[in-house]
C-alpha cells in the first residue's frame, strides 16, 4: 500500500458538480477512514475569490446525505473541512497554478512520511473546454516531486522536458480526472484527446462515468462470469431483446443552457447507458485486469453497426423550451429510444434497445433482458409474458427473473411471478456506496478497471456521430411530448416493431421492509 503525502485538488472548486458530488464523496471516504487526515490535504481552485472559510461554508450543507445527521458525524465534518483549503485563480494563468504548486507543496511537507512520496490528484470538475489549458498548466507547474524533503521547485519534474512515463519511479504521481462531456462528436472527442494526450499518458487519465461506480453495473460482470446459470443462455439463441433504459421524472430546468448544446443521446445515452450496453454485451475478459476488461469493451463497441434512422424516436417535453436559456426553436431531443444492433456471434439479430428521457412518469433505471418464448409450448402461456431478468440499477437496487410458475390453488393454470433479489431486504443495513466515492477511491489507488480509455471513447462516439450531426443539421426532429409521460407514443412502437412483447397485467413492485 502506497503512503506519504496525498493532496486532492478540486478545479471548479465552487461549482456545482464539486459540490454535489465531489466534496461529498470525499467526505464518505474520509468517515471511513480512506483519508488519512496525517496524509491528506484537499485543495479547492476555482476563479471566484473567496477564503478557505468560505469555500468550507459553501460545501458544509451537502456533505450529510441523511437528515439526521448525528454529532459524531458534525464532528467528522468539521475536522473534514479543516483538510481543505482555497486557492484562486484563473484556468489559464500561470500565476494560480503556480500558488497552487506552492501551497501544495507547502502542505506535502508538512504531511511527508519517511518515503517521501508526493501523490496529486487533480480533479477537473469544469466544462472541457478548459481541460487543454487546465491540464497545460498542471503539466508545466504542479506535477508531483521527485522527492518531497529535498526541495520543491527545481525538483518539479515539469522542468524535465516533455517526457513519457511521467510517473513511474519518481517517488509517487500525478493524475487528473475529468469528466464528460469529453467533446461533442468524434472529432472534437478526438482534438480534446490528442490535446491532453500530448500533456499526460493514458494511466495518469481517468475519464469518469458515474454509472460504471454504481453498485449493480459493478454487479454486471459477476453475474454474468462467476453463475453457470448464465453462462449457456446469454446469447442470440435465447435471448430475444435486451433494453437498456433511463428515466428520470424532472425535466432540464437550471441547466438547460447545457442541456441544450448536448441534449439527452450525449448526456445520457453515448455514455451512461452505453457503458452499461457493453458489460452486458461484452466477452469474457481473460482476468480483471483493467486492460482486459477495456479491451473486451472496445471490441463490442467496434462491432456495433451504423444506427438505421428508422430505429431512432426522437422526443422533447412540451415546456422544455419556455427556459429562457432554451433557444425558441430549438429541436434538442430530451427523450430518445433507438436500436443498436451488435454484429457478431453471440448477438447477431439481438436488438438492444437505448432508451433515455427527461420528465418522464417515473425515475428508474434498469436493464431488461427479454427471452424468447419456450418452443412447443403446452401450457398456452405464451400470451402471458415472457421470461425477463431485470437489474434495477436504481432506486431500489434489485435484479429479479420474471417467470411463469402454477398459480397457487386447485387448478393447473400458469402465472406470471418472480424471484427476487431486493437488494434492500437482502443487504438489510448495508450502505450502497455513491458512485463516485468508489470510483475517487479507485482514482487514488490507480485502479482504471471503471474507468474509459481512449480508444473506447473514441468507438462509443463513432457510434452516434453520423445520427448526431443528422440531428444538428435538424434532418432528425424530436416529436413532442407531455411531461410526466411514457414520451412519445412511437417509442413504443418502435419497441415493438423491434421484438420486445410487453406483458400486461403485472408489475413487479419492490418489498417494503
Ligand atoms: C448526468 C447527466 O451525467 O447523470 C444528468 O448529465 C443526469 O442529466 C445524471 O441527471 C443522472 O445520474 P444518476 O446517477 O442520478 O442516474
Amino acid at each position: 500500500l502506497e503512503n506519504g503525502s496525498l493532496s486532492i485538488i478540486v478545479l471548479g472548486a465552487s461549482g456545482d458538480l464539486a459540490k454535489k458530488k465531489t466534496f461529498p464523496a470525499l467526505f464518505n471516504l474520509f468517515q471511513q477512514g480512506f483519508l488519512q487526515p496525517n496524509e491528506v490535504n484537499i485543495f479547492g481552485y476555482a476563479r471566484t475569490k473567496i477564503t478557505d472559510d468560505e469555500l468550507r461554508d459553501r460545501i458544509r450543507g451537502y456533505l450529510i446525505r441523511d437528515k439526521g445527521a448525528s454529532s459524531k458525524d458534525s464532528e467528522a465534518v468539521t475536522n473534514f473541512l479543516q483538510l481543505i483549503r482555497y486557492v484562486s485563480g484563473a484556468y489559464d494563468a500561470e500565476e494560480g497554478f503556480q500558488q497552487l504548486d506552492k501551497e501544495i507543496s507547502k502542505h506535502e511537507v508538512a504531511k511527508n512520511s519517511a518515503e517521501g512520496l508526493s501523490r496529486r490528484l487533480f480533479y477537473l470538475a469544469l466544462p472541457p473546454s478548459v481541460y487543454p489549458s487546465v491540464c497545460r498548466m498542471i503539466r508545466h507547474f504542479c506535477m508531483n516531486k521527485r522527492n518531497i524533503e529535498s526541495g520543491q521547485s527545481e525538483m518539479n519534474i515539469c522542468n524535465v522536458p516533455l517526457c513519457n512515463h511521467l510517473t513511474a519511479d519518481l517517488g509517487g504521481w500525478t493524475r487528473i480526472v475529468v469528466e464528460k462531456p469529453f467533446g461533442k462528436d468524434l472529432q472534437s472527442a478526438e482534438e480534446l484527446s490528442s490535446q491532453i494526450g500530448e500533456l499526460f499518458d493514458e494511466p495518469q487519465i481517468y475519464r469518469i462515468d458515474h454509472y460504471l461506480g454504481k453498485e449493480l453495473v459493478q454487479n454486471l460482470l459477476v453475474l454474468r462470469f462467476a453463475n453457470r446459470f448464465f453462462l449457456p443462455l446469454w446469447n442470440r439463441d435465447n435471448i430475444a431483446n435486451v433494453q437498456i433504459v433511463f428515466r428520470e421524472d424532472f425535466g432540464t430546468e437550471g441547466r438547460g443552457g447545457y442541456f441544450d448544446q448536448y441534449g439527452i443521446i450525449r448526456d445520457i445515452i453515448q455514455n451512461h447507458l452505453l457503458q452499461v450496453l457493453c458489460l452486458v454485451a461484452m466477452e469474457k475478459p481473460v482476468s480483471l485486469k483493467p486492460e482486459h476488461i477495456r479491451d473486451e469493451k472496445v471490441k463490442v463497441l467496434q462491432s456495433v453497426l451504423t444506427i438505421k434512422d428508422e430505429e431512432v424516436i426522437l422526443g422533447q417535453y412540451d415546456g422544455y423550451r419556455d427556459d429562457p436559456t432554451v433557444p425558441d426553436n430549438s429541436n434538442t431531443p430530451t427523450f430518445a429510444t433507438m436500436v443498436l444492433r451488435i454484429h457478431n456471434e453471440r448477438w447477431e439479430g439481438v436488438p438492444f434497445i437505448l432508451k433515455a428521457g427527461k420528465a418522464l412518469n417515473s425515475r428508474k433505471a434498469e436493464i431488461r433482458v427479454q427471452f424468447k418464448d419456450v418452443p412447443g409450448d403446452i401450457f398456452k402461456c405464451k400470451k402471458q409474458g415472457r421470461n425477463e431478468f431485470v437489474i434495477r440499477l436504481q432506486p431500489s437496487e434489485a435484479m429479479y427473473m420474471k417467470l411463469t410458475v402454477k398459480q397457487p390453488g386447485l387448478e393447473m393454470s400458469t402465472v406470471q411471478s418472480e424471484l427476487d433479489l431486493s437488494y434492500g431486504q437482502r443487504y438489510q443495513g448495508v450502505t450502497i456506496p455513491e458512485a463516485y466515492e468508489r470510483l475517487i477511491l479507485d482514482t487514488i489507488r490507480g485502479d482504471q478497471q471503471h474507468f474509459v480509455r481512449r480508444d473506447e471513447l473514441k468507438a462509443a462516439w463513432e457510434i452516434f456521430t453520423p445520427l448526431l450531426h443528422r440531428i444538428d443539421d435538424g434532418e432528425l426532429n424530436p416529436l413532442p411530448y407531455k411531461p410526466g409521460s411514457r414520451g412519445p407514443e412511437a417509442a413504443d412502437e418502435l419497441l415493438a416493431k423491434a421484438g420486445y412483447v410487453q406483458t400486461h397485467g403485472y408489475i413487479w413492485i419492490p418489498p417494503t421492509l
